[in-house]
């Protein structure tokens, strides 16, 4: 009745933003991510006996997550499932813009379908995680994964195994206090809100097929040109949201320009930037050095963290 599991967060280099079913949580837009390695989310799921579900994150009861938990839960276990006790403990800092929640659901699910013996595979609990958080679902697999939205249902394909392409990620820190406008929200107000939304939707599909394409080839100069240009109408889409949703402080922007720096140097690398203010830089390995070295010493990072391309997530305790 108990079991744990691990799980690492992605981070998307086509984004998804945007739900086209609130309810159900399913997004308007496809996604393309790749899967890190050193960050990792732990998760422990016991059903016992008790009428009440109890959640405690990196050693601190945590009562605001446990409804979004519990329906989770719910929906791996069934409604008839025994109370759980969930332990979650996480290596990075939570609700900052680092996936924090992609790897967290992963994680309940798969620990939650061991916990239970329900028996989902890997797709049914890709599917669930997603329900919960709509990024989530990537973090079931390792490597590169395209999230394709579907016409009823979300489905997952694998593009590149974690060794396939050694990528890095070295994740510049230039907050780490907790979001002020979640994901969730801050979607809902810009498919209501923004006048580039529809443009956005429009040319998701010419993206991924560029970047799926880059992937293949191992093309990290075709992928950088399309990630960046993503990140950056993402971020536009947000921007003229009403009221604005800028995640960006001055160290964002110095870290996009460093990085820009590097390029014209000749390293191979790119930016890419999710719901907060860090900035992740993806290249190839001949360069990780030289851009921990130039994101550490830009002004207003606070810590670097580096990471290669990490599996999906499993079970821990067997
Ligand atoms: O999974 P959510 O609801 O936290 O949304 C993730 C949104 C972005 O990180 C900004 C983009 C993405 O595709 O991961």
């Amino acid at each position: 009745m108990q079991a744990t599991a691990e799980a690492h967060p992605n981070i998307a280099l086509v984004k998804y933003w945007g739900k086209r079913d609130v309810a159900r949580n399913l997004p308007a837009v496809s996604s393309l991510s790749v899967t890190l390695d050193t960050l990792r989310t732990r998760m422990t799921v016991e059903f016992r006996a008790g009428d009440r579900d109890a959640l405690s994150v990196n050693g601190q009861a945590a009562p605001g997550m446990l409804e979004r938990v519990s329906r989770c839960l719910d929906s791996v276990a069934g409604k008839e499932r025994s109370a759980a006790r969930v332990t979650s403990d996480s290596n990075f800092p939570i609700g900052a813009g680092l996936a924090s929640s992609a790897s967290a659901f992963a994680a309940l699910v798969v620990a939650a379908n061991a916990a239970s013996g329900a028996a989902h595979d890997r797709l049914a609990l890709a599917r669930l995680a997603g329900a919960a958080s709509g990024s989530a679902a990537r973090s079931l697999y390792g490597g590169l994964v395209e999230l394709d939205a579907g016409d009823e249902q979300i489905d997952l394909v694998p593009l590149a195994a974690a060794d396939d392409w050694p990528l890095m990620v070295v994740v510049a820190i230039t907050d780490d206090n907790t979001k002020s406008v979640g994901s969730g929200d801050g979607m809902i107000r810009s498919a209501r809100t923004s006048p580039f939304y529809s443009s956005w939707l429009a040319q998701q599909e010419d993206d991924l097929s560029a970047a799926r394409e880059a992937v293949r080839n191992r093309d990290i100069g075709r992928l950088s040109e399309v990630a960046e240009h993503n990140c950056l109408k993402m971020h536009s889409v947000m921007w003229t949201s009403r009221p604005p949703i800028v995640y960006w402080n001055s160290a964002t922007l110095a870290c996009m320009e460093a990085i820009r720096g590097l390029r014209a140097e000749g390293h191979a690398v790119f930016f890419t930037i999710d719901a907060g203010p860090q900035v992740k830089a993806v290249c190839l390995p001949a360069s990780v050095d030289a851009v921990s070295a130039a994101l550490a010493e830009t002004p207003g990072v606070l810590d670097i963290l580096t990471t290669g391309v990490g599996c999906g997530a499993r079970r821990i305790d067997q």
